[in-house]
């Protein structure tokens, strides 16, 4: 369960471009200048090259994130020729499109209670509007693999879910959850107790949790899946770093991306939580994220947050 340490890149000087505009001192990093990315264009067919800069699609870069995460790889679960598969809260669909090019022999369903998916996508996956807090309208043991991805913070009823999923799911066919985590750790105590990207982490946290929509934490999916009755459960922890830290070469990338999202996702989704859930001002709330993003661009704080894969097999 546990990962081990990240290596720190030793030379900054191989880190991006620090700049000095608007008080951002050069102890930061910056992501001004671009890095590029592989990157699915609207049919899903093709990649392309496109610069950070271009990408305004959060949900398709942090599957980005997670692909090489996952060092290339859509899932964990030990797969054999899968038939039926159903990916909940699709999103854009973009794992459900790289999933259904990679198993072309595998009919793909993506839902999403928000029809935002590509029309052109591979000819093995229809993508359909559907609530998956509503009751489910499949087959019992239909699926051979059902898959969601960071979906925690829109389910109310994680045991009815769960309870739809086993029921549906093949006996020998799999599950996989995943999910991000909302805390900021270092292991070298470069992160002080008061960064405020930590701080704006634990208050993220306990805005879901007063809504009854927490954050998983090491263990939440293994246990939703044991409850539920799958067998042969694994929960995998992946360390993400935030900020292009690590000298590892692909880990430096998911840090930079993971700046990028961080920077532009936290006021998207921060901002509304706090003023909505909590009883912060806009100016108060503002404040909070505006410190985050300083903060997560610090050169010198290792800090990372976790994402959580878990996987199991509905018994024979
Ligand atoms: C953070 S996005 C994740 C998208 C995708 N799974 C991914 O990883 O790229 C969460 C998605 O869940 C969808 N969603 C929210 N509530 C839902 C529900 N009750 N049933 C189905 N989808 C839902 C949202 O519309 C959104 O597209």
């Amino acid at each position: 369960m546990s990962a081990p340490e990240i290596e720190v890149d030793p030379s900054p000087a191989q880190l991006p471009v620090p700049i000095n505009a608007d008080g951002i001192d050069n102890q930061t990093f910056s992501l001004q200048q671009d890095v590029s990315i592989s990157y699915h264009d609207d049919s899903g067919y093709q990649t392309s090259t496109l610069s950070l800069n271009s990408l305004i699609n959060q949900m398709d870069l942090h599957h980005e994130i997670f692909r090489l995460l996952l060092n290339e790889k859509l899932h964990l679960a030990p797969l054999d020729a899968p038939r039926k598969v159903l990916d909940i809260g699709t999103g854009t669909g973009i794992w459900a499109i790289d999933f259904a090019d990679s198993y072309p022999s595998a009919e793909v369903i993506g839902t999403d209670i928000s029809p935002i998916q590509p029309v052109y996508v591979p000819p093995n996956l229809k993508f359909e509007v559907d609530d998956a807090e509503a009751d489910w309208v499949y087959a019992s043991d239909y699926f051979d693999f059902i898959h969601s991805r960071n979906i925690a913070q829109c389910i109310s009823d994680w045991e009815k879910l769960m309870g739809q999923i086993y029921r549906c799911t093949k006996p020998g066919g799999y599950v996989e959850l995943s999910e991000l985590g909302c805390v900021a750790f270092s292991d070298d105590e470069t992160m002080a107790e008061d960064n405020a990207y930590k701080k704006c982490c634990e208050l993220l946290n306990k805005t879901m949790e007063t809504i009854n929509r927490p954050w998983p934490v090491a263990g939440t999916l293994k246990a939703r899946l044991e409850k539920a009755g799958f067998v042969d459960v694994h929960e995998v922890r992946f360390k993400q770093p935030v900020g292009p830290w690590p000298k590892d070469k692909r880990l430096k990338q998911v840090g930079a991306m993971v700046m990028l999202t961080s920077e532009t996702g936290i006021e998207a989704y921060a901002l509304a939580a706090f003023t909505r859930y909590l009883t912060l001002s806009v100016e108060e709330a503002t404040k909070v994220i505006e410190d985050a993003a300083k903060a997560l661009k610090k050169k010198h704080s290792h800090m990372y947050t976790d994402f959580y894969v878990a996987y199991g097999r509905k018994p024979q």
